[in-house]
């Protein structure tokens, strides 16, 4: 099947079963979306589909035909997204691993909301970090939000 990823136009003729995570990770070597739990619940391997937040680890690639698919890796050329600019300024990344989908998630949302309230960001951000980097997760998007 054929997508865009990240901008350009690639073809996957493997198993169209394969969950997009891994054909991302092991396909096209993107290894900046993660796994976390592998069932929906922790947000790892969130990605873009046609600009909307997905799990990669429970969709079949064969639903993105056709479509596009950004990942950490497509997100800004060189780390100048709003969201990955706070990200910095706030030093938000305790471990880190979570991150990618946090910002990917975080960045769906700010095109939905572009000034979120706290219990929009609560609602739309429902990824896990055993880090506990909520607070500072809040914090920059609301500072990404006032730069808009
Ligand atoms: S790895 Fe996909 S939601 Fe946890
Ligand atoms: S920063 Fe460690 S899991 Fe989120």
């Amino acid at each position: 099947m054929k997508f865009t990823l990240n901008s350009r136009s690639v073809a996957f003729d493997g198993d169209g079963q394969t969950p997009l995570l891994w054909v991302l990770r092991d396909h096209f070597k993107l290894p900046g979306t993660k796994f976390g739990c592998g069932i929906s619940m922790c947000g790892a391997c969130t990605v873009h589909v046609d600009g909307e937040p997905v799990r990669s680890c429970v969709l079949p690639v064969s639903t993105v035909g056709g479509k596009a698919v950004t990942t950490i890796e497509g997100l800004s050329s060189n780390r100048s997204h709003p969201i990955q600019k706070a990200w910095m300024d706030k030093d938000v990344p305790q471990c880190g691993y979570c991150q990618s989908g946090m910002v990917m998630a975080a960045a769906a949302l700010l095109k939905t909301h572009p000034q979120p309230t706290d219990a929009q960001i609560d609602e739309a951000m429902t990824n896990l970090c055993r880090c506990a980097t909520y607070h500072r997760i809040r914090e920059a998007i609301h500072a990404a939000a006032s730069k808009q």
